[in-house]
């Protein structure tokens, strides 16, 4: 087993990856953290309702590192009664993780139905055989995984429609250095709606740096838990502002 259950601060349930160590979510809670660094900072929910004005009847997600899915399980809490269908493009590279997450124990409280749905939609795409790439409609959400190294497949997928929010979630620059570069990130870019954003826990110089130099404006995440700040990006303005240093660094020559 590569991958061990773990409870956070918040009551649910994690794993831990045993080859490198790292917790594919913040120890204090990694219900919390999908919907607080995640969700809610990508502004699903009023994103969808101006949308959903707009005549829109879909939400289109880019999930990098669906991993156990709790992400987007935070992205339907968020959609809850407005309507619109969840459409995710979800990357995935170890099929063993949301394997593993089938085995977790059930969410309680507010998480519980979402977590259930998501959970459920990852268990008809591996019983499908976990084909890359193909639509599976279950549980109130169009699900596309794409099975494999998202750097490498990300390119093949069209520029439009394009993706109204972005979950980046791999592990950390230092364990996984290669979807933090900007070619990656600048291919991510090109496939945002002009409003969508971008949000990660990663909040180095390097990755905002890359970020900007993928064409994004770059903003201050909010604090999650024991995480002092996050990295959001969008083509628009009006992110909250980096502080005077950071901005500065944005700035200088790339690379
Ligand atoms: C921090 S965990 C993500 C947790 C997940 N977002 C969730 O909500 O449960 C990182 C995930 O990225 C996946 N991953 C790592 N490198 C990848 C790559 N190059 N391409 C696609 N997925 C990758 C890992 O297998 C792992 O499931």
């Amino acid at each position: 087993m590569q991958h061990r259950p773990s409870r956070t601060g918040d009551g649910s349930w994690t794993l831990l990856h045993e080859v490198h160590g790292e917790g594919f979510h913040a120890r204090e809670g990694a219900w919390t953290q999908a919907l607080l660094r995640y969700a809610r900072e990508c502004r699903v929910r009023e994103r969808a309702e101006e949308l959903s004005r707009a005549g829109a009847t879909r939400f289109r997600l880019l999930d990098i590192g669906t991993g156990l899915g709790l992400n987007l399980a935070a992205a339907l809490h968020e959609l809850e009664g407005l309507g619109l269908v969840l459409e995710v493009e979800g990357f995935e590279r170890d099929v063993c993780v949301p394997l593993a997450a089938l085995e977790l124990p059930p969410e309680e409280g507010p998480a519980g139905p979402f977590v259930a749905r998501a959970r459920a939609a990852l268990s008809s795409w591996l019983d499908a055989g976990a084909p890359s790439g193909a639509w599976i409609e279950a549980h109130g959400l169009r699900l596309s995984m794409h099975r494999g190294d998202a750097r490498a497949m990300l390119s093949s997928l069209p520029l439009e429609p394009r993706f109204d929010a972005v979950f980046l979630d791999p592990f950390s620059p230092k364990v996984e250095p290669a979807l933090w570069e900007v070619d990656f990130l600048r291919e991510i870019a090109l496939r945002m709606a002009p409003e969508a954003r971008l949000s990660t826990y990663a909040a180095g110089s390097a990755v905002r740096r890359a970020l900007h130099a993928a064409g994004l404006q770059v903003g201050l995440g909010a604090r999650v838990g024991a995480k002092r700040e996050g990295t959001l990006a969008s083509h628009a303005s009006g992110l909250p502002p980096l502080e005077p240093r950071q901005a500065r660094r944005l700035r200088r020559p790339w690379p």
